[in-house]
């Protein structure tokens, strides 16, 4: 047992506590603590409550960091659907996109997600884990604390490993844990001699057991459209990786509906983009467990609709919300911003767009342990120099947390370099 740290006084804690997963949430949901503090012992919260009580009750043993000034504490933010391992750069297609180019006549013109799996396997493994770290500092800056990064760039049994094995290189560098999936059902690599069900295939043959051999990855992504992967080539994938073992989860309805109903069918865990899901998908979403995750960062690199996410609480459906950080369409990665313009844009309360990159976030990667502030929970702390949360996305991105905490430690401080 390390020493105890006791926390505080915070202005507001919002533990996001007793909320729940799925459907709509109004602010006064949120059971805040005023003059709160918290106990730290050993990575993991040991206790939450008035500062005050948790002083009284502290012993000789318990340190103090006492807070001067006003502050709020959340949750340290989780950020459920990333591609920072890249090499490159797409930002001539962005410019090609914006004088009106279409997909396709970028992708004739050598941009698309081929680019970047050119670019990708040129890079060495230690350029891309270097390439994730940076990545994964600049969104420490905005409280999040833990990233779910996905392979995918790779495209070939040996690249899609080097792609895995650099996640998990950088994850013990960056001060975040990083959550990798693998994505090596991105599109049908173009250098590949057969068909997409015959890739795929070799991927469940080859590639999947390796993965677990080597304990790379516990979840599997699938991309689901009419460029990348059909229906029913996603479902015989995924069921296989499913009966391995793997969670699962789908790029989804992102252009055209489809994803999402094949995600509810064989209980992926979440199914991410969905901007163009209609009423039917919404339903069938909100009816099943799977967690609707919103990635408004895609809508604006690609100047496209926004998720339907109030539809989608409003139908009872659970709401995550990530930066899908990545180099073609969502070059941004600002969860922060993000989760604020989509706020105002869908009409969702701070309640909702919160618990959207917190408590719903780690549902939407299946962990429990973190994305609400109770007894027995990671000690991830995003720390805001304001008296009310409601200055957080009041002001869009633009109030960064002044402080960061992960597993307890202090991790990031505006103040000190
Ligand atoms: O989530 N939609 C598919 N994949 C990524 C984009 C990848 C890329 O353009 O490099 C996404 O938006
Ligand atoms: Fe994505």
């Amino acid at each position: 047992m390390g020493k105890t740290t006791l926390i505080g006084p915070f202005a507001q804690i919002l533990p996001m506590t007793n909320l729940n997963v799925n459907g709509p949430i109004s602010d006064n949901d949120l059971q805040l603590i005023e003059d709160g503090g918290i106990l730290i012992n050993d990575g993991f919260i040991e206790d939450i409550g008035p500062f005050s009580d948790l002083k009284s009750r502290a012993g000789k043993e318990v340190s103090e960091l006492y807070l001067d000034g006003k502050h709020v504490c959340l949750p340290g933010f989780i950020d459920a659907h990333t591609h920072i391992c890249f090499g490159g750069s797409r930002a001539r297609d962005y410019a090609m996109r914006n004088s009106g180019k279409s997909y396709l006549e970028i992708a004739h013109e050598g941009g698309g997600i081929w680019d970047t799996v050119s670019k990708t396997r040129e890079a060495s493994e230690d350029e891309l884990v270097k390439g994730v770290v940076k990545r994964a500092k600049r969104h420490l800056k905005n409280g999040v604390t833990t990233i779910e990064v996905k392979s995918g760039y790779g495209l070939s049994v040996d690249e899609e490993l080097k792609m895995l094995r650099a996640i998990r290189k950088a994850d013990t560098i960056t001060a975040q844990d990083l959550i990798a999936t693998c994505l090596a059902a991105h599109i049908c690599p173009k250098d590949f001699k057969g068909s997409a069900q015959e890739y795929l295939e070799k991927i469940v043959e080859e590639l999947l057991p390796k993965i677990k051999e080597q304990n790379l990855c516990g979840r599997i992504d699938i991309f689901v459209e009419e460029s990348a992967f059909t229906v029913a080539e996603a479902e015989s994938y995924l069921s296989r990786a499913k009966d391995m073992g793997f969670d699962l989860t789908v790029h989804a309805d992102q252009f055209n509906p489809g994803g999402s109903a094949l995600a509810v069918k064989l209980g992926a865990i979440s199914a991410d983009h969905l901007e163009a899901s209609t009423d039917k998908e919404i339903k069938l979403l909100a009816g099943s467990t799977v967690i609707a995750t919103a990635l408004p960062g895609a809508s604006l690199g690609l100047g496209c609709d926004f998720t339907p996410a109030r539809k989608i609480l409003d139908a009872g459906g659970a709401l995550a919300i990530a930066s899908d950080h990545n180099p073609g369409s969502g070059p941004m990665g600002d969860l922060l911003t993000q989760a604020a313009i989509l706020g105002a844009f869908e009409k969702l309360s701070n309640a909702e767009v919160l618990a959207g990159i917190t408590l719903r976030a780690a549902a939407a990667l299946n962990l429990g342990d973190r994305g609400a502030l109770k007894i027995g929970s990671h000690a991830d702390l995003a720390v805001f120099h304001t008296a009310n949360y409601n200055e957080i996305l009041y002001n869009q991105g633009n109030l960064k947390p002044c402080m960061v905490w992960k597993n307890g430690q202090l991790v990031y401080d505006k103040h000190k370099k």
